[in-house]
C-alpha cells in the first residue's frame, strides 16, 4: 500500500517539479561512519525575501515555488544509500555520485559508509528503515552477513537495489552493477594478447595470482573470468604459477587490502624467486591489491625484467604507477554511469512502472539486462543491470579524462575530478 501510495505521489510531485523546475537539491542528511560526521543540506530556508510591496506577489510566487519543491523532494522519497568503506578509493566517488544524482532528482537521502565493518552496516541500515526511506541502494561489505537488516527491509516493504556486489538475499529487488566475469576475462585476455601466449611455443612464463576479498561476491567472478581466460596456457605449461597457489581460496585478500596483498607478495618473492628465479606476470583483481603487489616488486623482487601486471577501478596511485609504467592495465568501471541507472532504476521502481530491458532505453548508457547469471539464493534469480568495463592502459588515458571525471596534469598524471 506504501509504495502505491508513494508511486501515485510521486507521479503528482514529477509533474509539480515540471512545474517549478527540475533540480531541486531536497533536503538530505549525510552520515559517514567512518568519519562520524553529520551534515544536514537543506534548502527550504534558503529563500528569502526582501521584496518591496509592488512585487510582493512576486516574492509570494517565489515562497510557492519553493513550498513546492520541497514537496517534490518530500514526495520523491526519501533514500538509504549504504556503502562498504571510505579506504577503498572507489566507494568515496560511488557514494558521491550516489548521493548527487539522488538529490538532484528531488529525493531526500542518508549516506553512510561502515569502514568495512559488517555489524557497523548492519546498523547503518537498521536505523535507515528506523528513519523510514523507501528504498535502500546497499553495497555490501559481506553479501552473506546481511539477512537480519534485509528481512527486516522485507517485512518493511522497503525494496533494495543491490549495488556493485551481490547480497545474498531473496529481499534484494534488482542488481546493479558491471559484468563482474567479464571484468576478470579482460584482465586475463590482455595477459594472453600481450604476451602474444597463442604463438608462445616453448616459452614459458611465470606467473602468480593476487584475488579479492572471499566475502565479496565479486571476487570469485573477477578470478573465474580471468582463469578461464588463460585456463588452457596454464594447462599448457605456458603459463606456470611458480608458488602453486592457484586456488580462489589461497590466492583471496581479506577486505582487498593492500598491506594483506603486499606481505603475501613479499612471502611469495622470498620463497619462490629469491633464487634468481623470472617473475613475469601477476594478475590482481583490483588496484587495491595491485599497489600491495607492485611495492612489494619494487622492494623485493631481484629481477630486472618489466613485471606485467593487472588491476580494476582506476585508482589515482594505480593511474599513476600506470604511467610509469610499474603496473600495466587496469579495468575501468564508470561508476558516475553506475549511479546513474540506479537513480533510474529506482524511479522506475517507486513509481510501480515495469520493469525489463526496455528500461536501458532511458538510460542513454551502454548497459546489459540480466536475469539469468545471478542468484540470491540457490535457485532464485535476481534481475540485473551490467555496464560495460573499459581497459586502460597508459595508451588510453585520454578515454578517463573524456568522460569527464579525471584530469591529467601537466606531470601526466591523472586526478579524480
Ligand atoms: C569490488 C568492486 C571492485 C573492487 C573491490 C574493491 O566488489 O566491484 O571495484 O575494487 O570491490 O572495493
Amino acid at each position: 500500500m506504501k509504495r502505491k501510495l508513494l508511486g501515485a505521489l510521486l507521479s503528482v510531485a514529477m509533474v509539480a517539479s515540471l512545474l517549478v523546475g527540475c533540480g531541486s537539491d531536497g533536503g538530505s542528511t549525510t552520515t559517514t561512519a567512518d568519519s562520524a560526521t553529520t551534515e544536514t543540506n537543506d534548502n527550504a530556508d534558503a529563500a528569502t525575501d526582501t521584496a518591496a510591496d509592488d512585487s510582493a506577489d512576486t516574492a509570494a510566487d517565489t515562497e510557492a515555488d519553493t513550498d513546492a519543491a520541497a514537496d517534490t523532494a518530500a514526495a520523491g522519497g526519501k533514500i538509504g544509500i549504504s556503502m562498504p568503506t571510505q579506504s577503498l578509493e572507489r566507494w568515496n566517488r560511488d557514494g558521491a555520485y550516489l548521493d548527487e544524482q539522488f538529490k538532484a532528482a528531488g529525493f531526500e537521502t542518508i549516506l553512510t559508509y561502515s569502514d568495512n565493518k559488517s555489524e557497523q552496516q548492519v546498523n547503518d541500515i537498521q536505523n535507515m528503515l528506523a528513519e523510514d526511506v523507501d528504498l535502500l541502494i546497499i553495497a555490501a561489505i559481506d553479501g552473506g552477513a546481511l539477512n537480519t537488516v534485509l528481512n527486516e527491509a522485507a517485512e518493511a516493504d522497503i525494496p533494495v537495489i543491490s549495488y556493485d556486489r551481490l547480497i545474498l538475499n531473496d529481499a534484494v529487488s534488482y542488481y546493479v552493477s558491471f559484468d563482474n566475469y567479464t571484468v576478470g576475462q579482460l584482465q586475463g585476455q590482455f595477459i594472453a594478447d600481450t604476451l602474444d601466449l597463442e604463438n608462445a611455443g616453448d616459452k614459458v612464463y611465470n606467473m602468480e595470482i593476487t584475488a579479492g576479498d572471499p566475502a565479496d561476491n565479486n571476487a570469485p567472478y573477477f578470478y573465474n573470468g580471468a582463469v578461464d581466460a588463460l585456463q588452457q596456457y596454464i594447462d599448457a605449461g605456458t603459463l606456470n604459477i611458480v608458488s602453486g597457489q592457484t586456488e580462489f581460496d589461497a590466492v583471496a585478500t581479506e577486505q582487498w587490502n593492500t598491506d594483506v596483498a603486499l606481505e603475501r607478495a613479499q612471502n611469495i618473492l622470498s620463497s619462490y624467486y629469491a633464487d634468481g628465479t623470472q617473475l613475469d606476470v601477476w594478475l590482481c583483481s583490483n588496484d587495491s591489491t595491485a599497489l600491495g603487489v607492485s611495492q612489494a616488486i619494487t622492494s623485493d623482487y631481484a629481477g630486472s625484467n618489466s613485471v606485467l601486471i593487472t588491476g580494476q577501478d582506476g585508482d589515482e596511485a594505480n593511474l599513476k604507477n600506470i604511467v610509469d609504467g610499474v603496473q600495466t592495465m587496469t579495468v575501468y568501471k564508470n561508476v558516475s554511469n553506475e549511479a546513474i541507472v540506479t537513480l533510474s532504476l529506482a524511479q522506475a521502481m517507486l513509481a510501480g512502472s515495469t520493469i525489463d530491458a526496455s528500461l536501458i532505453d532511458s538510460f542513454g548508457i551502454d548497459c546489459a539486462y540480466d536475469t539469468e547469471s545471478y542468484e540470491t539464493t540457490e535457485g532464485h534469480k535476481c534481475p540485473s543491470f551490467l555496464l560495460v568495463p573499459n581497459v586502460i592502459t597508459k595508451d588510453n588515458l585520454q578515454e578517463l579524462v573524456d568522460t569527464g571525471l579525471y584530469t591529467m596534469g601537466d606531470d601526466g598524471y591523472l586526478s579524480a575530478n
